[in-house]
């Protein structure tokens, strides 16, 4: 099938899984800023299945223009046009959410990336908010399964600087931030969906 988009299978595989799990955390939330949106993929299923919560996709500037090709052509009402927003920028040139939320970035982005990231959530969430990481984790250094190991060598092998992150580490960022663990969930495909929130 040629895709009229920029496509991305994993997210394609992925959405339903991570649906279920919004359809939970995302009860009662307005506002959802997404870092790495990529294909906007994500951007636009869940700005259909929401249509009461505002989802503001995001990207580093060399994938702004390409991620907002779905979205411009979706034209939902609660899904805006994606701004540029790269994790290492100092400023976020944003408000504050009710929910932040990341898909298969904290292993494509450098660790120095990862913690800048992190250091920045607390400002843009609205209190009682939440994150939403789903990616690959490592725990106690180890891979969860073979297959992410041998993800983990090719991801390095394209980028040195990317690479499977520990699962300890993200967390001790999180908290560093203010941030409370909620849930680790275990998602299809050897992925977590990591859940923190900002306490009163
Ligand atoms: C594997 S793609 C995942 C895209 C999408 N979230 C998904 O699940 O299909 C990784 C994304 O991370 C983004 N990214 C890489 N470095 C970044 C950074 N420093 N700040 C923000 N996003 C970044 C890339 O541009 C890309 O869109």
């Amino acid at each position: 099938m040629i895709e009229e988009f920029p496509y991305s299978q994993a997210s394609e595989n992925n959405k339903q899984a991570i649906l279920d799990v919004f359809e939970q955390k995302l009860q009662g939330k307005s506002s959802v800023l997404e870092i790495g949106g990529g294909t906007g993929q994500h951007a636009v299923f869940f700005g259909e299945k929401f249509p009461n919560i505002s989802w503001q996709s995001t990207d580093i500037a060399d994938n702004i223009t390409t991620l907002n090709l779905r979205i411009n052509n979706a034209d939902l009402k609660n899904v805006p046009l994606a701004f540029t927003l790269n994790a290492d920028d100092p400023h976020w040139n944003t408000g504050k959410y009710d929910a932040i939320f990341t898909a298969n970035t904290l292993h494509i982005m450098s660790s120095k990336s990862v913690e800048k990231l992190f250091a920045k959530l607390n400002e843009h969430l609205n209190v009682n908010g939440i994150v939403l990481a789903y990616g690959p984790f490592k725990y106690a250094g180890e891979f969860t399964t073979d297959s992410n190991a041998s993800f983990d060598l090719w991801l390095k092998e394209r980028n040195s600087n990317s690479g499977v992150r520990d699962f300890e580490k993200v967390d001790e960022l999180a908290k560093n931030a203010g941030l409370n663990l909620l849930e680790d969930n275990s998602m299809p495909a050897c992925n977590q969906l990591l859940v923190w929130t900002k306490p009163k």
